[in-house]
């Protein structure tokens, strides 16, 4: 029994995870014991809302100021709630796109700077993996299963098959389902960032009240569009019928028109993968009709739902820990002169 607790000690590896890609400065620390198994000790975020709230979207010089100003309070505050100090840290993992080039460079600055100071390795993560792999933070799951991102910046479809490995089996055409979210609720007036306030006002509204026509992508049943469900909504809100219809009927129509366009190509996409699990992931997973109907089709078609609690849902850094994780304790590291790559492919 001695061996085998020194041994688990030996493998244990203490991992600070750094996200600052977007309008969220996130840090996390994570003891990792292999790949994908991870216990996490503290997940911060200092979100950014208040400040671009009244711009109506993300004002990318803002949310890079910003960073300057919250990453180290957060990583302290990080390291103070797993009770360790920078000292304890054996491994380092950063975002280093996609995301807003300015964004990622106070994140993966810092990263470097801490990383060349203690002499630990550190890793620079994709951000997209990060959310694939965040199901994995509290869920055991056999690869390979089917990822749905959701998030304001991507919708898509991946097989994950390995850690390192994923296959893009569909994805959107145009806007991301969060962006459809987003721009509806600025068209209904309910401020930014909107999903929120579309799923909480859903909940007191008709979701058969006003026709929203669903798009399906001619020929690519694993694809997805969500540029027509947003200019329906704008045409209704035109007329005089769509403004003196009750906004709670509209956001739930809409509401569900985007649900079963999600739901219907994730369904085909598990069939065409005979995936037993269907894992939802990115902020859009939050969505409370979303996961409940997801999880019923699932159900309904013999396979599970793993939905991340909400806060590794939405940008965190414990799944960056994660992906950067099973790559630090397999002793991989990336040189100190790695770059932010705003369009980084998967
Ligand atoms: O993953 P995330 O935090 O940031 C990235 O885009 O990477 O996702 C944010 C998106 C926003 O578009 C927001 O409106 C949407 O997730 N969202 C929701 C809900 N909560 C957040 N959309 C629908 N229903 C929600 N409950
Ligand atoms: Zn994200």
């Amino acid at each position: 029994p001695t061996k085998r607790l020194l041994q688990q000690t030996e493998l244990a590896m203490l991992i600070l995870g750094i996200e600052s890609s977007c309008d969220d400065a996130a840090a996390a620390v994570l003891e990792t014991t292999a790949p994908g198994i991870a216990d996490i000790r503290s997940s911060t975020v200092a979100n950014q809302d208040d400040i671009h709230r009244a711009y109506g979207g993300i004002v990318p010089e803002l949310a890079s100021r910003s960073h300057v100003v919250t990453i180290g309070p957060v990583i302290e505050r990080a390291l103070d709630g797993a009770g360790c100090r920078l000292v304890d840290i054996e491994g380092i993992a950063v975002t280093r796109g996609p995301g807003l080039v300015g964004s990622l460079l106070v994140g993966l600055m810092f990263a470097k700077g801490l990383a060349q100071a203690s002499g630990v390795a550190m890793v620079g993560v994709n951000h997209i993996e990060g959310h694939l792999l965040a199901p994995l933070l509290e869920n055991r799951i056999t690869m390979p299963y089917l990822a749905l991102v959701v998030s304001g910046g991507h919708t898509a479809l991946f097989a994950v098959e390995d850690f390192g490995r994923y296959r893009r089996i569909g994805s959107t055409r145009d806007d991301a389902a969060g962006e459809a979210f987003d721009k509806v609720a600025k068209l209904m007036g309910l401020g930014y960032p909107g999903g929120r306030a579309i799923d909480e006002m859903s909940r007191r509204g008709n979701r058969k009240r006003v026709r929203i026509p669903r798009a399906h992508v001619r020929g690519a049943p694993m694809d997805f569009s969500f540029s027509g469900v947003k200019t329906a909504v704008a045409t209704i809100l035109a007329s005089e019928d769509g403004r003196a219809g009750r906004p709670e009927d509209l956001a739930a129509s809409f509401q569900e028109a985007v649900v079963d366009m999600l739901v219907k190509p994730t369904i085909a996409a598990a069939r065409e993968l005979g995936a037993d699990t269907i894992a939802l992931t990115g902020g859009v997973a939050a969505n409370s009709r979303l996961r409940d109907r997801l999880a019923e089709a699932a159900v309904a078609d013999g396979r599970r739902l793993v939905a991340p609690a909400l806060e590794y849902c939405t940008d965190n850094a414990a799944m960056i820990a994660l992906a950067g994780g099973y790559r630090l304790i397999r002793g991989e590291r990336d040189p100190l002169s790695i770059d932010a790559q705003a369009n980084l492919a998967l």
